[in-house]
């Protein structure tokens, strides 16, 4: 590959019609996508952004996989991202290593940066910023989150003059995918991950995805752009999917629930701190979230002036992502056709990071109890030791009870307890407590209720 039309420093980026030249690296599901959409949308990118946008250069691993850009392609990234005639570099490959270096030696060549990186923007999001702060280049990141919903512009622009209290969201699409069929079909989590993973809506190792973790990464993100404070995706209280059962999406449903992964960052006061979170939680029926299905996302926000808004769509997919990667390209390539930058990252609060221990929660918490008189007064005795306040008791013994294999060889009853706010540490005092008493033949279930700015769960 040639490095031919290399940039002097008199020559002005995209002025005067010199294209805007752009390196990728990667070119995968959503790689693929940006250069099928860049070559087919060539003359109205240009005249969006008064200049033309040339793809000089792609980076992969295999190019024999990809004959299509024939004397484009490259193994060397490390050289791609550092050519003197590359404005902007594309990065659509993932992970933490080589990309940081990677990026970082792309934004210390002054390149601006594109990336839907969102493991490492939610690791080291601070060194790339800063990389990006001391060339003056550009850094954006729309598609890390939620796919093709516009969020992070929002949150950064939009609300940029308000006051942000919450971003709730759904921001798995596999997680969703499960939890949704699991609703529709009372399948358990085995089968409702088998199909998830025959249909492609879940990879051969789902880990990523069920255990958490790609949400936890998405709302250190989110976080830190509501809150103008840097949150990384180790602030995260990050709980998967794996332990949900048919039974906790039936019990939801008799408390007028649904049960949905949630990314839940919030700002809260008393020290005026953030709390970053992710975990299965029980929501209103009728909360907006509930009725997001399938592979789809949804973040909820609320701040002070704008109050409730909600962004619903596309969370994942070569085509809807790449939509969000050509976003940002034509976003950076209009500011060097200006000659200005985009917004710089905003960090000024740097609010502490709750710990999860002093954060406020309600539980719903499945007990399978002895069917004897003064169970009920020992179990209350248990949460009041703890200063929690029971909302609703629900119990159920017999044949209605739905017991369990062990409740029917024990004469045993299921016990059902929602409670009031309280802080998180002291309900899971109480489940260690409810678990060592000898009436409780075991804790079946402890799962969070967020009613994310709605009045209606039971209690
Ligand atoms: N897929 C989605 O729906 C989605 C949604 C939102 C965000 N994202 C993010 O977008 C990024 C890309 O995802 P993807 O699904 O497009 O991944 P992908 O399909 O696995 O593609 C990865 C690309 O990176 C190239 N690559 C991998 N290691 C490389 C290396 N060491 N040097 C050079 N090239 C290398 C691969 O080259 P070969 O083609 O030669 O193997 C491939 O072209 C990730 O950060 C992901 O989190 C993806």
């Amino acid at each position: 590959m040639s490095e031919a039309g290399g940039r002097t420093q008199a020559e002005p980026v995209g002025r005067g019609g010199t294209a805007i030249r752009v390196a990728m690296l990667g070119c995968g599901t959503v790689g693929g996508e940006v250069v099928r959409l860049l070559r087919e949308q060539a003359v109205d990118l240009a005249a969006r952004v008064g200049a033309p946008v040339e793809l000089v250069g792609v980076a992969v691993r295999r190019p024999h996989r990809h004959p299509e850009l024939g004397e484009l392609l490259t193994t060397d990234a490390s050289a791609l991202v550092t050519r003197s005639d590359v404005d902007v570099v594309v990065e659509v490959i993932g992970g933490i290593e080589p990309v940081r270096t990677w990026l970082l030696e792309a934004l210390k060549a002054g390149k601006s940066v594109v990336t839907a990186n969102k493991a490492l923007l939610a690791e080291d999001g601070a060194a790339l910023a800063e990389a990006a702060d001391s060339s003056g280049a550009d850094l954006y990141y729309e598609a890390s989150v939620a796919g093709a919903i516009p969020l992070l512009r929002p949150l950064r622009e939009s609300l940029a003059g308000d006051r942000i209290k919450r971003v709730a969201g759904i921001v798995n699409g596999t997680t969703n995918f499960i939890l949704s069929s699991m609703a529709a079909s009372g399948a358990s989590y085995a089968d409702a991950l088998d199909e998830a993973t025959r249909l492609g809506y879940a990879e051969a190792d789902p880990s990523a995805d069920v255990d958490g973790y790609d949400a936890a990464s998405k709302a250190a993100i989110l976080a830190s752009l509501a809150f103008h404070t840097r949150v990384t995706a180790a602030d995260v209280h990050c709980e998967g999917i794996r332990a949900v059962s048919a039974t906790d999406i039936a019990a939801a449903r008799r408390l007028g629930c649904v049960i949905k992964l949630l990314a839940i960052c919030e700002r809260t006061g008393d020290p005026d701190s953030v709390s970053a979170r992710v975990y299965p939680a029980m929501i209103p029926a009728a909360h907006p979230l509930a009725a997001v299905d399938g592979a789809f996302n949804a973040v909820f926000v609320e701040a002070e002036a704008a109050g409730q808004l909600m962004f619903y769509g596309q969370g994942a997919g070569g085509a809807p992502t790449a939509s969000a990667v050509l976003g940002d390209l034509v976003a950076v390539a209009r500011n060097l056709v200006v000659g200005g930058r985009g917004p710089r990252e905003s960090t000024y609060a740097s609010l502490p990071v709750r710990p999860m221990g002093s954060v406020p929660t309600r539980y719903h918490v499945s007990l399978d109890v002895a069917d004897r008189a003064g169970v009920l007064a020992t179990i209350s005795g248990a949460f009041a030791k703890q200063g929690v306040s029971i909302a609703a008791v629900r119990q159920t013994s017999g044949d209605s009870a739905e017991p369990t294999v062990r409740s029917q060889a024990r004469s045993a009853a299921r016990l059902v307890v929602v409670t009031h706010v309280a802080p998180e540490a002291a309900l899971a005092a109480t489940v260690d407590e409810l678990a060592g008493l000898d009436i409780v033949n075991g804790v079946e279930s402890v799962l969070r209720v967020e009613e994310l700015g709605r009045k209606g769960v039971a209690g």
